[in-house]
């Protein structure tokens, strides 16, 4: 594949600000010329949103979700990633491998070398040319979701999982830092925007 477009992904656990910030970085992005393709995942074409409705919905194995995640993936990828960079665009999904290792692996212990395989199976060349993890506190992510609740027995367990995603995502992190950017995401709005603002300028 020739690419002469950039793709951007971004990530995090729930409530740590990627649908606040694609938006910004698109308008940022578009005000500098370029062309964006927002998309997101699991989704980002009509066979991938109704994989993303059976994940959200269905219960099934752990594996099965895997498998499914990548098979939206593969077509996310043949149908709007793969031909948007090769026109020049930039592209920018919300969640994108990274989230498989961190929800997968990291918050429900898929073995990671299985999700390494569908890795180089699904997109043995391609990666974000930048990851943008925003990483939060879990309770401060709870909190922007639900300012109101207190956190029940049932959703103290999911505590432990989101935890345990955020680890992973912050393993990965250390394990790529050439592609992946940790933004500090307790700030305020305006100061992330300034800091992905400098950010996107050096890969511009
Ligand atoms: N830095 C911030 N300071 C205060 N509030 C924030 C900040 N970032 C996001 N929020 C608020 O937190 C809530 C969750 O943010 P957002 O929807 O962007 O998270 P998300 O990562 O896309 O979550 P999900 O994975 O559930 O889609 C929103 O109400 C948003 O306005
Ligand atoms: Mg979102």
């Amino acid at each position: 594949m020739t690419q002469c477009g950039k793709f951007i992904t971004f990530e995090g656990i729930d409530g740590a600000g990627k649908s606040t910030h694609i938006g910004f970085v698109a308008e940022f992005l578009a005000s500098r010329g370029k062309t964006v393709v927002s998309s997101r995942e699991p989704g980002g074409t009509p066979l991938g949103e109704k994989l993303r409705d059976l994940l959200l919905h269905e219960k099934m194995h752990l594996e099965t979700e895997a498998l499914l995640m990548f098979a939206s993936r593969r077509e996310h990828i043949a149908q709007v990633i793969a031909p948007a960079l090769e026109r020049g665009d930039w592209v920018l999904s919300d969640r994108f491998t990274d989230a498989s290792f961190a929800y997968q692996s990291g918050g429900r212990g898929l073995d990671r070398a299985k999700m390494e395989a569908l890795e180089q199976w699904v997109h043995p060349t391609l990666q974000p040319d930048l990851t943008l993890l925003f990483d939060v506190p879990l309770a401060v992510a709870r909190q922007r979701l639900d300012a109101t609740r207190t956190l029940d027995k049932f959703e103290r367990e999911q505590a432990d999982f989101f935890e345990k995603c955020r680890n992973e995502y912050l393993r990965r992190a250390a394990e790529h830092p050439e592609r992946i950017v940790v933004v500090d995401s307790t700030q305020t709005i305006e100061a992330i925007q300034l800091r992905l603002a400098e950010v996107l300028e050096k890969l511009l």
